[in-house]
């Protein structure tokens, strides 16, 4: 039987066999979780980046099943069937990746355009203007087409669960239901915030999109206040029946449970994948690289996304150099940033105000043959990212906005030896969970160096007292207990006769 305790990979694999076997299960996500380039002409499999990604291929590995995703990398059409499916992961596969094809126009559109100009700046408080154009709109709804007709070409006859994530798929559930009323039960994920209404009346197609996610019989989101935001857009947006008590939406026959998972990490795989040789390896070849052996590391990881406040860090570690001189040549601050978006004229623009940044401030501070910031910018495997964790005994998460923030739960998962602490900003969902971070607001500079100082300085018994909290807090709420808590959910409801 399956535990409702503690949720591991094995619960939530008897849960599938117990109750699912007769059915297909399928996630729906914008981004693959596995890529294949052609590099020197080889081809070359790597694993996606983000949250999504990160949460999801240890649950996918878990339960088997499809799932379908746009294709990214230049050699994907070289590894898949005609039907354009492939195993993976790739050295192992047991489950089946299938890809949508896009047009440029449509990548340009439905997710540079509507998904990344339109609703990520609407849904972070990131003091970005959303752009919302009208040829991005059309082709974010054809592509949301176009996936539900290539997962109906999956499905035929049978009755499948449907797993939809993020905001790059609003309209998919509405897509899917018109072509399979009946065969049908279907879930989203958030994966980010949920705006408070004053935000999210700004955005002209907020019916549609309203529809379109009550088109789904679970809406999930990481955190209660993103449920009472989405309800309240709904009670002033639409005509249905909003029960506050059992937190579900009616509307033209159709109901939607709405419900908060927080979401999070396979804890015990990447406690295991930190201690293995092959990681302990690549971190002694990273402290070679960035020559770190005579510092004290700390570090930063990100997507380059302005939600992240990757400029306010910067800021911060020039401020702590001011006002506490005598750490220089004492640290230095590591910052991760994979390149992203980058066709987005705000993505560009910040990647060029990080660099002038680091420039500056590097050039201030800096004495003979040190500096404090090393920017790293190239593609971390996943191991890399593991062995990167483990390099710095700080990590310092700024973002401005938002919805849960996985990098910090990897870390603390990475780091067994309990020798670390974490600066995380209150706008993060894992602030909820993780209260004993040193918590910030980005945005106070002042704050924010004086509490990297403050983390700097505590005991070792301290940050192992911690620390120790935060990993029994991640191990407990894993991704298996997140995935396993939304497909019992899902269990509950009936195919319709
Ligand atoms: C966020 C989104 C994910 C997305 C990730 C990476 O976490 O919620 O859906 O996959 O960012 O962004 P990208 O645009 O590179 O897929």
């Amino acid at each position: 039987m399956v535990s409702l305790n503690m949720w591991t990979k094995d619960s939530l694999q008897e849960l599938i066999k117990e109750k699912m076997t007769d059915y297909l299960f399928v996630v729906v996500s914008n981004r693959q979780p596995y890529i294949y380039k052609f590099k020197k002409g080889k081809i070359e499999s790597l694993r996606g980046a983000g949250g999504v990604i990160s949460a999801l291929d240890p649950v996918m590995q878990a339960c088997g099943g499809l799932w379908v995703a746009n294709s990214g990398g230049d050699a994907d059409r070289r590894v898949c069937d005609r039907k354009g499916k492939v195993g993976v992961p790739p050295n192992n596969p047991n489950y089946t990746l299938k890809w949508v094809w896009l047009t440029k126009e449509e990548e340009k559109g439905y997710y540079y355009g509507y998904s990344n100009e339109a609703l990520w700046p609407l849904c972070h408080m990131a003091f970005h203007r959303p752009i919302f154009r009208k040829d991005d709109w059309e082709h974010y709804k054809t592509v949301n087409e176009k996936f539900a007709r290539s997962i109906i070409e999956e499905i035929g006859n049978r009755k499948a669960f449907i797993w939809i994530q993020d905001y790059h798929l609003a309209l998919l559930a509405k897509y899917l239901k018109r072509l399979a009323p009946k065969q049908l039960i279907v879930a989203q994920f958030w994966h980010i915030p949920w705006p408070s209404y004053e935000t999210f009346r700004i955005c002209p197609q907020r019916k549609e999109i309203l529809e379109g996610l009550l088109s789904n019989d679970l809406l999930g989101f990481h955190i209660r206040y993103h449920c009472d935001n989405f309800l309240d857009a709904v009670d002033r947006e639409l005509e249905s029946k909003i029960d506050r008590e059992r937190f579900m939406v009616t509307r033209a026959k159709q109901h939607t449970l709405i419900r908060p998972y927080p979401i999070s990490i396979d804890f015990e795989g990447i406690n295991h994948i930190a201690q293995s040789q092959e990681v302990k390896t690549i971190k002694k070849n990273l402290v070679q690289e960035f020559d770190l052996k005579k510092y004290r590391v700390l570090l930063g990881i990100d997507r380059i996304d302005y939600t992240k406040g990757i400029p306010e860090r910067l800021l911060a570690i020039d401020r702590l150099l001011e006002k506490h001189p005598e750490l220089k040549e004492k640290f230095v601050f590591l910052q991760m940033g994979q390149i992203s978006r980058i066709h987005i004229p705000k993505y560009k623009q910040l990647n060029d105000e990080i660099n002038a940044l680091v420039e500056e401030i590097n050039w201030k501070h800096s004495t003979d043959g040190w500096n404090p910031i090393i920017l790293v910018r190239r593609h971390l495997s996943f191991k890399e990212v593991i062995a990167f964790y483990k390099l710095g005994e700080l990590c310092v998460i700024s973002s401005l906005h938002d919805g849960m923030n996985l990098v910090v739960k990897e870390f603390i998962a990475a780091r067994r030896d309990k020798k670390a602490m974490l600066v995380l900003s209150q706008f993060t969902g894992a602030a909820r969970e993780l209260t004993d971070a040193v918590l910030i607001n980005p945005y106070d500079r002042e704050q924010t160096s004086d509490a990297i100082w403050k983390a700097l300085n505590f005991t070792d018994d301290e940050k192992k007292k911690r620390i120790t909290k935060m990993r029994q807090v991640i191990k407990h709420n894993n991704i298996y207990r997140w995935a396993g808590k939304v497909l019992s959910e899902l269990l509950k409801f009936d195919f319709k006769e």
